[in-house]
């Protein structure tokens, strides 16, 4: 999972420059990638600028550098760890020479990566670099234009390019790109997986038009009239305004229900539904389920207690709805930066530890319930509900607002593979022996869905397969899993040791790489 930003001032002769503002972008978009980030501007003449590195947004730019990334328009890009892309290896946005000058930045992950490495290989003669989806992607979109053969390149050739692209990648992916001297260009996967939002902000040269992964970075820069791109649909913004088309046949629009759950901040809107708004549907119906489990009369819960950040949401409105007392009896620890993570359990869980501390207080002898977004290895719902028990918890109960994740997710969110999975091949009853609860609380996937999908009539389904192991795109087989799980733990093999950040959202290091 990454966060992309993009920005085109109305004025191209602007003696502002972009890179403020997207450093500004990508700060508000940090929560999405601290692996690496990188901006490309362009300025006069079509000069393209960039500076990129691994690492946090403040940690690999500082104030001369932003300077030198002159230009009216450009692109940027945070990028999270998922397997392969080893600290190393090169952070977005990526560049092509050839058509034009193209940068280009993508969130999301295709599902026939090998199959376009090998066309680009063995016909279109086009060399690839990394292991990196987006470079497969903006090599099969320079293809295409180059076949028009154009000295300078129009809309028209941009869009017919699009569609050779979307002709040939499957997946999730939601990209921008930039032509030096022309504009900016974004397209989003037939199904929407990944999410893509623009806004405009009327100054008195004209729109300005900024892209991003999520709106919270559109209203931090003074955007509005924010629109998000359709599952399908590409849009081109030049000094002449703004044109789109839908550039192949929508399939059935699923947003990943992911960035409801866990990903997105809470200030965001996502396709037209509040970010915030459906964690506290999702805390409303997560009691419903509380209820039916334990009776109606039944509920001998004392106290609810989120697991800091994401799942306080929604803890809160569970307690509300089940008229039990709400206590942060974690507190998190924000600000100790970069750990070293070796590998094996006793250290992942003294990272643990470092990240959250209990107040005993709010435990002592009490009935606990604790929330949190999601259970994926365990390993940290294990630890997190031992340590309720030191500080004198009575029982302990662990609710999860996402159902049980027993399947890998394929289209950009790195999750461990099945066999690392608690829920894999697990009861209900077998998970809380896992982690050590007295009982877990998992939502039902319809309550998931329709937590968000009651914010928008036009939103029914959501790519869901981590729940269901149904995946859209209809393309994943069994081997193809099984060869993601081996290439996963080969990688696993080859980084014994991995410095991990804490201090931004920290706490979810069951989803990072560890
Ligand atoms: C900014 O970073 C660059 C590259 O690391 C370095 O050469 C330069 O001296 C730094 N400038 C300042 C003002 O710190
Ligand atoms: C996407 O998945 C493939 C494995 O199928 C992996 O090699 C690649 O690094 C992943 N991530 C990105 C951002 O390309
Ligand atoms: C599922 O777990 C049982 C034991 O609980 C084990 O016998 C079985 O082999 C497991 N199946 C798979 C597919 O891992």
């Amino acid at each position: 999972m990454c966060g992309i930003a993009a920005v085109i001032l109305a004025d191209s002769l602007s003696s502002e420059c972009v890179s403020t503002e997207l450093y500004e972008a990508l700060g508000i978009l940090q929560h999405r990638g601290q692996d690496a980030a990188g901006i490309v501007t362009c300025g006069q003449k079509g000069r393209l600028y960039q500076c990129k590195g691994n690492g946090m947004v403040r940690d690999v730019f500082n104030k001369s550098q932003l300077e030198a990334l002159r230009g009216w328009m450009g692109l940027s890009h945070v990028r999270y760890p998922t397997a392969g892309t080893s600290s190393n290896s090169e952070a977005q946005p990526f560049f092509v020479n050839s058509p034009y000058g193209i940068a280009f930045a993508h969130n999301g992950n295709l599902t026939n990566a090998q199959e376009l490495h090998d066309f680009l290989d063995f016909e279109a003669h086009r060399h690839v670099n990394t292991d990196s989806d987006s470079e497969l992607l903006l090599n099969i979109f320079a293809n295409h234009l180059q076949k028009t053969g154009k000295f300078r390149v129009n809309e028209e050739d941009i869009f017919s390019a699009l569609q050779g692209v979307y002709n040939q990648c499957r997946g999730g992916y939601a990209c921008m790109g930039m032509i030096a001297g022309f504009g900016l260009f974004a397209f989003r996967d037939p199904n929407g997986i990944r999410p893509l939002i623009y806004g405009e902000r009327k100054t008195s040269k004209g729109t300005d038009y900024m892209l991003s992964s999520e709106s919270v970075a559109l209203d931090a820069l003074g955007f509005v009239n924010f629109v998000d791109v359709g599952p399908g649909e590409a849009i081109i913004i030049t000094k002449d305004g703004l044109s789109k088309r839908q550039c192949c046949k929508p399939k059935e629009f699923t947003p990943c229900i992911f960035e409801y759950v866990y990903f997105a901040r809470p200030d965001s809107v996502m396709d037209g539904v509040s970010v915030y708004r459906s964690r506290l549907a999702m805390g409303e119906a997560l009691a419903k389920t509380v209820i039916r489990k334990f009776g109606q009369n039944k509920v001998d819960i004392d106290v609810v207690v989120p697991v800091p950040d994401t799942s306080r949401t929604a803890a809160l409105q569970v307690a509300t709805a089940l008229n039990i007392v709400y206590r942060e009896g974690f507190i998190k620890n924000r600000y100790i930066g970069r750990t070293f993570i070796m590998p094996g359990q006793s250290l992942r869980k003294k990272s643990v530890r470092r990240k959250l501390n209990p107040m005993p207080m709010e435990f002592n002898g009490k009935n606990v319930l604790i929330v949190d977004d999601s259970i994926v290895r365990g390993t940290t719902s294990r630890e997190i509900v031992q340590m309720a028990r030191e500080s004198g918890a009575k029982k302990v109960y662990f609710a999860s607002c996402a159902p049980p994740i027993k399947y890998p997710n394929v289209y950009g969110i790195d999750m461990p593979t099945r066999h690392e999975l608690v829920a894999y091949n697990r009861t209900e009853n077998e998970i809380a022996v896992e982690i050590g609860a007295d009982e877990v609380i998992f939502q039902d996937l319809q309550d998931l869905v329709e937590s968000v999908s009651q914010f928008n009539v036009n939103l029914k389904n959501f790519d869901v397969s981590v729940f269901n192991g149904c995946y859209i795109t209809g393309d994943i087989t069994n081997a193809y899993l099984k060869a993601l799980a081996d290439f996963r733990s080969e990688v696993a093999k080859d980084n014994r040791i991995k410095f991990v950040d804490t201090d931004v959202i920290g706490l979810h290091n069951s989803f990072q790489k560890e």
